[in-house]
């Protein structure tokens, strides 16, 4: 099963380029650029990485993107995970970026968006591997920095697919960034959110009526809810689910008590991705392999999630139904 997993023809959909920072990386940005870290060793970084909630996670995943400056940063940051992922067999990756973790400190959010496309446009030549950008909104900042950001971001438009929303998720319901994504949405971008991974069923209910967004990211507290199920599964919107992401942030208790073959089995389109891999113990192998043994999963579990990944994505179907294709050759020649 584990070789069968690593080989698998695979889409991920739900990964902050800032959370692929792997502290032996973090060190030697911060050397290069003459900047000093709150942490003496790398191993004294990897111990800081216990968390309690998403908030305590936060609080140290801000400071740990203080060392990109330069747009090589931003690009030496992005190919290591493309390397990765391509190391995987992740065939397409859509990727969640922060503007404003870095426009705040003083970074031009050309500078990062400079570094992270070029770094896609090397893994396409390269790799062959497709890719899209995503990008969020702080949610812990205001709606009118929000408007900023995507004011900054309109003469980029041609390299971002959608905008999401991510940071602290309590307190910061969806209905507040409603004029934003309305605005997004009429310059022809799509919208996602994070919604229901600490936050109740209703964040969601939001995510989808107020900032009609095409997928929900997380939203692992929907199965607290029978009619939000019905809807998600009627609808077969995706949710973009992190199962060590979960454990790390105290979601679930345990890999065990996921609720993701509870998904799968009430027909929800379920995906698995990292998060924030550098952070949480694994890339997508890591927790495909981890939550498959954890719950049982059989070769068709995975087989479905590999295909929902492709489903759930912004490819355009021909560019889905090839690697549909390839995942069948894949499946069949195993
Ligand atoms: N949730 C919210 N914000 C985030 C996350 C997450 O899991 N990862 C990076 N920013
Ligand atoms: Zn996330």
């Amino acid at each position: 099963m584990e070789a069968f997993i690593r080989g698998i023809p695979k889409a991920e959909l739900h990964i902050h380029i800032e959370g692929s920072l792997e502290p032996e990386l973090m060190f030697q940005l911060a050397k290069r650029n003459g900047l000093s870290l709150p942490f003496s060793s790398v191993e004294e970084v990897r111990a800081a990485y216990r968390f309690s909630d998403l908030q305590s996670f936060l609080d140290i995943y801000y400071v740990g993107a203080r060392v990109l400056l330069k747009e090589q940063d931003f690009y030496d940051m992005t190919w290591a995970y493309l390397e990765k992922a391509h190391q995987q067999n992740v065939r397409h990756t859509e990727i969640f970026f922060d503007p404003q973790t870095h426009t705040d400190r003083g970074v031009s959010f050309k500078t990062v968006i400079g570094g992270i496309h070029r770094a896609l446009t090397d893994a396409t030549i390269r790799y062959g591997m497709s890719s899209r950008l995503i990008m969020c909104f702080l949610r812990h900042l205001t709606a009118d920095a929000a408007l900023n950001t995507l004011e900054q971001a309109l003469p980029f438009k041609h390299w971002i697919a959608a905008v999401g929303l991510d940071s602290s998720e309590l307190g910061h319901p969806p209905e507040k960034f409603v004029t934003v994504f309305e605005r997004a949405l009429a310059e022809g971008l799509l919208t996602v959110a994070h919604a229901g991974e600490e936050g109740p069923p209703d964040y969601i209910w939001q995510a989808l009526d107020l900032l009609r967004v095409s997928r929900i990211d997380h939203g692992v507290q929907s199965t607290r809810d029978s009619a939000l199920v019905e809807r998600l599964a009627a609808e077969q919107i995706p949710l973009t689910v992190c199962p060590l992401s979960n454990v790390a942030l105290r979601v679930f208790d345990s890999l065990q008590q996921h609720n993701l073959k509870q998904m799968l089995d009430m027909n929800l389109c379920a995906t698995v991705n990292s998060d924030d891999p550098a952070y949480f113990g694994g890339y997508v192998n890591e927790n495909l392999i981890q939550v498959c043994a954890a719950l049982d999963l059989s070769r068709d579990d995975v087989c479905r999630l590999a295909k929902n990944s492709f489903n759930a994505s912004f490819l355009s179907d021909i560019e889905k139904n090839s690697m549909l294709r390839e995942l069948d050759d894949y499946v069949a020649g195993f």
